[in-house]
C-alpha cells in the first residue's frame, strides 16, 4: 500500500468548508440580484451595489480555489473508504472532479461576462482584473453557461451532500469524520 493519510489535513479541512460558506453567501445573494431590472441596458454596476459585491466575492471564491487546487496536486487525498463498491469510488471521483471544475469554470464564465458588458471587475476595489474577453463578446452565453453551471452545482452539492449523509447515518463508516472541522492537524 502506498502512504495515504487517514484523514483531510487542517488546510485541507479550511478551505473545504470555507468553500462552503463563501458559495452559500454567493447563492442566497445570487438569488436577489436585480436581474434585467434596467430593461437589459445591462449598465455597469455601481460601488457597493449587490452585483458589485457579487463580482467581488466571485473573485475572492476564484483565488480561494486556486489556493485549494495547489493544495490538492501537492497533496495526497485518504483512499477511498474500504470495501466501498468500484461503481460508487468511481461516481465520488467523478463528483469530486465535476465539483472542481464547476468552481473554477463558474467564476471564469462570470468575469467574461462582465468583460463582454464592458464592466470592471474587482476585488472590493482593490484590485482591478483585465478584461477576460473583449466588449461585446457573447455576452448571452458567458451569461446562460454561468447561469447554467450554478445550477448544475447545485445538483453536484447536492449529490455530495446525500452522498455524506448515506455514509454517516446508513453506512456508519465515519467517512464525514475525516472531512470534520477539529483543531488538531
Ligand atoms: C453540504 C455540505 C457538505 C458536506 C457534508 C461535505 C462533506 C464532504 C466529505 C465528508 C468529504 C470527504 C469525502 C472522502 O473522505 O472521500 C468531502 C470531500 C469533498 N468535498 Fe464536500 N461536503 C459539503 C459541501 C461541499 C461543497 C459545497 C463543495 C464544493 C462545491 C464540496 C467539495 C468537495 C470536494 C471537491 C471534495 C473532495 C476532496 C478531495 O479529495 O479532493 N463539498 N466533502
Amino acid at each position: 500500500m502506498s502512504m495515504q493519510n487517514p484523514v483531510y489535513n487542517l488546510p485541507a479541512r479550511a478551505l473545504h468548508w470555507l468553500v462552503l460558506g463563501l458559495l452559500a453567501v454567493q447563492y442566497i445573494g445570487a438569488q436577489i440580484l436585480p436581474e434585467g431590472e434596467d430593461g437589459g441596458a445591462r449598465t455597469a454596476p455601481a460601488a457597493g451595489s449587490l452585483v458589485d459585491w457579487h463580482m467581488s466575492l466571485g473573485v475572492l471564491i476564484g483565488l480561494v480555489i486556486v489556493i485549494r487546487l495547489a493544495w490538492r496536486v501537492t497533496w495526497k487525498a485518504p483512499a477511498p473508504p474500504e470495501n466501498q463498491p468500484a461503481w460508487q469510488e468511481k461516481a465520488a471521483s467523478l463528483t469530486h472532479l465535476a465539483l472542481y471544475g464547476l468552481l473554477v469554470l463558474i467564476p471564469l464564465a462570470g468575469w467574461a461576462w462582465a468583460s463582454a458588458l464592458s464592466w470592471t471587475v474587482t476585488l472590493f476595489h482593490t484590485l482591478s482584473l483585465p478584461p477576460l474577453v473583449a466588449a461585446g463578446t457573447w455576452p448571452d452565453l458567458f451569461g446562460n453557461l454561468h447561469a447554467l453551471m450554478g445550477n448544475l452545482m447545485l445538483a453536484a452539492v447536492g449529490l455530495h451532500l446525500v452522498a455524506a449523509l448515506w455514509h454517516q447515518f446508513v453506512l456508519r463508516d465515519g467517512l464525514l469524520r475525516r472531512m470534520w472541522p477539529r483543531r488538531n492537524g
